[in-house]
C-alpha cells in the first residue's frame, strides 16, 4: 500500500472522538497493517511530515506512534534514509478457520463432519516450535546425541526382525519394565510392567481411553483453564467436555457439578496446567472417593513433572489410588524431545488386556527398535543423567526470566507460583487483549500464547504463557525486553 491509498486508509480508520489518543490509533492501524502483510517487510513508512500533513495530525502524533513501532520492532529506522517495516516481522499465521477452508481447499467445508469443522475451525497447534518462549518445549540442543546414535547402532547391527515388525500388544516388555521402576522411584507410580502401554504420546492416549471406556455423549471434565489438545481429541471420540473451575488446590467441581457424575475426568494434579498449582492431598482423596463411588476414571497426566526445582517430589495421584481407578499418563516430548511420539499409561490390572489389544487394532503401532534404544537409554542410566543436567539449565534459566519479570514489571507483578514445568504464567490486568499481544510477539519472533485461549468459556483471564526451557540463558533478558515494551503498551490501551 503506497503513499496516497495509506494515508486514505489511515483516514477512514482514525476517530476523533475515541477516548484514545491518535498516536494510539495510529500504531494499531501500522501495526495490524504489518502484522497481516499488507505493508511488507523492507516497505518504507511515509515520512512523518508527509502523513501528518496528508491526515490533518500533529507530526508529534506521527511520531510517537512510529517511536512505539520502532521501540516494539515492527520497523527499523535508518538516519537520512526514513523507517521501514522490520525484516524480522512475520506475518501472522492465519488459522484455517471454515471460511478459509472453504476458499482454499479443494474439500468444501460441507463434505466435513460437524466435529471436523469444529475441531479445524478451532484449531491451536502452532507450526512453528523453536521460536524463543514455547511453551513446554525443551532444548534439544542439549540431547546426548552421540550416546543414541551408538545405541541406535547397536541395534541397527543385528537389526533382529522382532523388533521390525508390529508392536502388538503393549509395547517393548524390557522398556516397559525399566519405566515401571524409574515411575516407582520418581513418581510413586504403583504397578508391574504388565500394567503399562506404551504408545505415542497423550493425544493417541486419550483417543484409546475415550474409545474402550466411553459411549459417544457421555461426559468428561475438563480443567478451565486447561489443555486444550486434551479437550480437542476428547471431543472428537464424541465425548460432551464439560469446563470445571480450578482453584489453588487444584479441580473443584461445584456442588451442582458433582450431582452430575462424568465418565472420564481429565486432571494434571502435579502441575496444574496451564497455571501451575499443585492439587492438595485433601482434593486428591477426594477426587479418589468421587470416581470410586460414581464409577468414574481419572486421567492423571502426569506430563512434565520431573521438572521440579525446588521443595519435595510430589508423587503421583495414581500411587494414592486405592480403588484402581486411576489411568496414568506420561510422555518423553519434555524430558527427550517431542518428536519421539513416546508416551506411556499405567493402567489399572482390569484394563491392561483391554488396551493393549485396543492399541494394536486402531493404531498398528510399531517402533520397536527405537524403544529398545530407550530402554537401553534408561538401563544404562543416561536418562537419569539428562534430566539432572537439563534441570539445572532450566532451573537457571526460569530464574533469568523471574528476574528480568521483577526487573521490568515489577517484584509484585502476578506470576504462576509454580517451582516446577518448563514454562510461567504472566498474569495481565482484567481487560487486556492478550491475543493481540501474542500476535505483536509473534511478529518480532517471540511466541508467547495467551492464557485466554485456554479456557473453555467466557470466564477467561488474560495472561501470557512463557517457556523459558528452550531460550539461551544469554537471551532471555534481551528477549523479554521487547516483549514488555508490547505488554505495556497493550495495557496502556486496553
Ligand atoms: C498438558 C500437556 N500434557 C501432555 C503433553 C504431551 O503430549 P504428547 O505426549 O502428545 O507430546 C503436552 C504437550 O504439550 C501438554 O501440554
Amino acid at each position: 500500500m503506497k503513499g496516497g491509498a495509506l494515508a486514505e486508509y489511515v483516514l477512514q480508520h482514525l476517530d476523533r472522538q475515541s477516548a484514545r489518543t491518535l498516536s494510539r490509533q495510529l500504531y494499531r492501524i501500522f501495526s495490524q497493517l504489518i502484522l497481516d502483510g499488507v505493508l511488507q517487510a523492507g516497505e518504507k513508512l511515509p515520512a512523518s511530515r508527509t502523513l501528518a500533513q496528508e491526515c490533518g495530525l500533529s507530526r508529534n502524533t506521527v511520531v510517537q506512534a512510529y517511536e512505539q513501532l520502532l521501540a516494539e520492532g515492527y520497523v527499523e529506522s535508518y538516519t537520512g534514509s526514513g523507517t521501514f517495516v522490520s525484516a524480522a516481522v512475520q506475518v501472522q499465521q492465519q488459522v484455517e478457520t471454515v471460511d478459509t477452508l472453504t476458499l482454499s481447499t479443494a474439500v468444501p467445508h460441507w463434505e466435513l463432519s460437524t466435529r471436523g469443522i469444529e475441531m479445524v475451525s478451532r484449531a491451536q497447534a502452532s507450526p512453528q516450535q523453536w521460536q524463543p518462549f514455547v511453551a513446554g518445549v525443551p532444548d534439544v540442543s542439549l540431547f546426548p546425541n552421540q550416546i543414541w546414535l551408538r545405541l541406535l547402532r547397536r541395534h541397527w547391527k543385528t537389526a533382529k526382525p522382532e523388533l521390525l515388525t508390529y508392536a502388538h500388544g503393549a509395547g517393548y516388555l524390557p522398556l516397559r519394565e525399566a519405566l515401571i521402576e524409574h515411575l516407582r522411584l520418581a513418581r510413586g507410580v504403583r504397578g508391574s510392567a504388565e500394567h503399562v502401554l506404551l504408545i505415542s504420546g497423550l493425544h493417541q492416549a486419550l483417543s484409546l481411553t475415550a474409545h474402550l471406556l466411553a459411549e459417544p455423549g457421555m461426559t468428561v471434565w475438563m480443567e478451565n483453564p486447561g489443555y486444550w489438545g486434551a479437550s480437542t481429541v476428547l471431543k472428537m471420540a464424541g465425548l460432551k467436555v464439560v469446563p470445571i473451575a480450578v482453584d489453588e488446590e487444584g479441580l473443584a467441581p461445584t456442588a451442582e457439578q458433582m450431582r452430575e457424575p462424568p465418565r472420564l475426568i481429565f486432571v494434571t494434579p502435579s502441575h496444574q496446567y496451564p497455571l501451575g498449582h499443585v492439587m492438595s492431598l485433601a482434593r486428591r482423596r477426594l477426587l479418589l472417593e468421587y470416581a470410586y463411588q460414581h464409577g468414574s476414571w481419572i486421567i492423571e497426566d502426569d506430563y512434565d513433572s520431573e521438572f521440579r526445582f525446588e521443595g519435595q517430589p510430589i508423587a503421583s495421584l495414581q500411587g494414592l489410588d486405592q480403588y484402581h481407578r486411576v489411568i496414568y499418563m506420561g510422555t518423553f516430548s519434555k524430558t527427550l524431545f517431542p518428536g519421539m511420539r513416546l508416551g506411556y499409561m499405567v493402567l489399572p490390572q482390569t484394563l491392561t488386556r483391554y488396551f493393549a489389544t485396543g492399541v494394536s487394532e486402531l493404531y498398528r503401532d510399531g517402533r520397536l527398535l527405537e524403544q529398545a534404544v530407550l530402554c537401553d537409554f534408561i538401563t544404562e542410566g543416561h536418562y537419569a543423567a539428562h534430566v539432572r543436567r537439563v534441570r539445572l539449565h532450566y532451573a537457571r534459566r526460569q530464574s533469568v526470566l523471574r528476574e528480568v519479570i521483577a526487573e521490568t514489571l515489577g517484584e509484585n507483578w502476578p506470576l504462576s507460583n509454580h517451582e516446577a514445568g518448563l514454562h510461567l504464567v504472566v498474569h495481565l490486568p482484567v481487560g487486556t487483549d492478550d491475543v493481540r499481544i501474542s500476535q505483536a510477539a509473534q511478529a518480532i519472533g517471540l511466541m508467547v500464547r495467551p492464557l485466554s485461549k485456554y479456557y473453555l468459556d467466557k470466564n477467561a483471564k488474560p495472561g501470557l504463557l512463557l517457556g523459558y526451557a528452550n531460550v539461551d540463558e544469554a537471551l532471555i533478558k534481551p528477549y523479554f525486553r521487547r516483549l514488555v515494551s508490547i505488554i505495556q503498551s497493550a495495557i496502556a490501551s486496553d
